[in-house]
């Protein structure tokens, strides 16, 4: 039984640009795996760890070689759990709107507690590696203004740090799908790209 892990970073539920495409995308999936399971993650409505000092201190640790100890384990407890979630899925669904230029703090806080040495990283003599090989991820975005060409598109600060992110954890060929513009081009235009990005999502192979 394959898993779609879908990370929820929009909190409009039901008004969510972002969702009306992602629920497609969801719809792709489980007609491809009718025994498939969707784990959804809603990061304005869970709490993920908070990264303290105890939560740093165990990440330094792992970065020097040595294990989490009794002051760090407990506030590793549900980092560790988060980890493993994402670890198990097959397929991830990143859901994202923009917000001032990149991503919603939520999803920033998420990869925080996430992306840790031993599970997500390692270093070799080469360099970092990512270990979070094997996945198919999709990233599907939304934004109220256009930043498909220049100038818009050097402005773009969250589909290249998503990039970024997935690759160091190695991910280095998420697909995008990016609705816009929502707002600037008023009501009709941004149903137009809505349906739009709903086709190509119904497109995706899973
Ligand atoms: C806090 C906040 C910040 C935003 N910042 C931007 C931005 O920098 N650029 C932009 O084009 N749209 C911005 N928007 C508009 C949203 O990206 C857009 O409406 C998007 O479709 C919302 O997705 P959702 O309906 O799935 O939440 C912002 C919206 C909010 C609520």
């Amino acid at each position: 039984m394959k898993t779609l892990l879908h990370i929820i970073a929009t909190p409009r539920g039901n008004l969510s640009n972002t969702l009306k495409v992602s629920a497609a995308v969801v719809k792709s999936f489980q007609e491809q795996h009718p025994d498939g399971r969707v784990d959804a993650i809603d990061l304005f409505g869970e709490n993920m760890p908070p990264m303290t000092l105890k939560a740093t201190n165990g990440k330094y640790l792992l970065l020097s070689g040595k294990e989490l100890d009794d002051q760090t384990l407990p506030a590793w407890k549900p980092i560790l759990a988060q980890i493993q979630r994402f670890l198990a899925a097959e397929y991830v669904l990143i859901s994202s709107p923009m917000w001032n230029f990149g991503m919603p703090y939520v999803l920033k806080h998420y990869f925080d507690a996430i992306v840790q040495p031993r599970y997500l990283f390692h270093y070799t003599e080469k360099g970092p590696e990512g270990l979070a090989t094997g996945k198919k991820v999709v990233v599907v975005t939304s934004r109220g203004g256009d930043y498909s060409e220049a100038p818009g598109k050097s402005m773009d600060q969250l589909e290249p740090s998503l990039r970024v992110m997935l690759g160091f954890i190695g991910i280095p060929d998420p697909t995008f799908i990016n609705a816009q513009p929502m707002l600037a081009s008023g009501p009709d235009a941004a149903q137009k790209k809505i349906d739009q990005a709903i086709a190509t999502a119904r497109r995706l192979i899973f």
